[in-house]
């Protein structure tokens, strides 16, 4: 079959050098990132502090239209922030949790730096209701689902679970939310850019992820989306200048608060990492999330394939409708076959109670795919003879 994605393949060095598999980690640099981070350093050079004017202030709000329009958002509803758990902190700020309405309901499978942020809102009165899968791969929809009550807040939960590749049934979650009076707050760190994401579709009340895995931004870059109408009523406490209606009028007391989506943001914007994320934004929404989506399908179902030729055990569902980009692997010593297959220049990670995680993305070919799972069973291989 052809692939007229691997074209895109001149765009990312590495992959002349490298079996990239780990864009679930951090997606493959493309080469445009050298002349996005020249054209920085040249704006810095020769234009000073007018640099500010001139772009930089507005870049924080472009780059979040960049991303909004991946996920079908409004343009102005998405702000960008350093990473996933300040986007959680943003989200937090703007409730109180001292009343009847203070449960906060998620999964054990999240991403743990999420889990660690809404565990220490304990202290701040938020009561946290953990739903536990019962199979390390799945989230069990119904007891989540029944979990989410008339004293639920907030539902903080991953589209696609980072250990697994599961994807939540993110519509009936929020469907469920909005029924009691709660607000769901979808991560889409493992989704954007391989699952498609709509959030109007999906009537969710905030999204937020990174861009360096999937999107190919590299890191230092996250992003916010709240729902316009939400949007434009709350108040996140979490906040600073950038938020004030005028930034630059240095008004001393409470903040007035300005639009979306700077509303939502607080101090001085990340302008490096803003620059180095534009080329990878630019790709992917060239490439498109849905001809992405339909060569993962096939990629991952390969890969499930070659992994049950071998015997070992796959921790990503079997369903392709119920799986993200990655396919989990645990075969005997897996952490150590990770280990030996990055030495190998074949690149890919191990986690707790997933495995060695492989994660092909548009740029990858079959062939690869057949190479790492071929490294693995020579690894095993010479490991057992130097067992004997
Ligand atoms: C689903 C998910 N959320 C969040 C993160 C990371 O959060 P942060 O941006 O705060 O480091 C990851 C990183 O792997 C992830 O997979």
């Amino acid at each position: 079959m052809a692939d007229d994605l691997l074209r895109y393949r001149r765009e990312f060095p590495i992959l002349d050098r490298t079996t990239y598999l780990i864009s679930n980690s951090l997606g493959a640099m493309p080469k445009g990132v050298y002349d996005a981070m020249h054209g920085y350093a040249e704006m810095w050079a020769s234009r000073g502090v007018r640099a500010w004017e001139e772009g930089w202030w507005m870049l924080a709000a472009e780059v979040g239209d960049q991303i909004g329009a991946i996920m079908r958002a409004a343009p102005g509803s998405v702000s960008t922030h350093q990473n996933v758990t300040t986007c959680q902190a943003v989200v937090a700020s703007c409730f109180d949790f001292s009343g009847k309405r203070n449960k906060v309901v998620y999964s054990d499978m999240n991403f743990p730096s999420v889990m660690y942020f809404w565990e220490a809102q304990r202290t701040r009165g938020a009561r946290v209701h953990m739903v536990e899968t019962s199979d390390g791969i799945t989230v069990p929809l119904e007891r989540l689902l029944a979990a989410i009550d008339e004293e639920t807040l907030l539902v903080p939960i991953s589209h696609v679970i980072f250990r697994s590749a599961y994807i939540n049934d993110a519509k009936a979650i929020v469907e469920r939310a909005h029924r009691v009076g709660a607000l769901v707050v979808l991560d889409t760190f493992q989704s954007l850019g391989t699952v498609p994401v709509d959030v109007q579709e999906l009537n969710v009340d905030f999204v937020c992820g990174g861009v360096l895995k999937w999107l190919c931004g590299g890191p230092g870059v996250a992003y916010l989306y709240v729902r316009p109408d939400l949007g434009s009523r709350l108040q996140p406490t979490f906040t600073g200048w950038m938020a004030h209606q005028s930034p630059f009028g240095f008004e001393v007391g409470a903040i007035r608060y300005t639009d979306p989506p700077y509303r939502f943001m607080n101090g001085t914007p990340h302008v490096p990492a803003l620059e180095a994320c534009r080329p990878g934004l630019k790709i992917i929404t060239e490439v498109g999330v849905d001809k992405i989506r339909e060569k993962s399908k096939w990629q991952t179902s390969r890969l499930i394939g070659l992994a049950d030729h071998y015997g070992w055990r796959v921790n990503t569902p079997r369903d392709p409708e119920q799986r993200g980009g990655t396919v989990s692997i645990d075969m005997p010593d897996s952490q150590e076959v990770c280990r030996e297959l990055l030495r190998r220049d074949v690149l890919v990670d191990w986690r707790p109670k997933a495995g060695v995680r492989m994660s092909p993305h548009f740029y990858n070919t079959d062939h690869e795919l057949e190479t790492a799972i071929e490294a693995v069973e020579e690894i095993l291989k010479d490991r057992q003879l130097a067992a004997r």
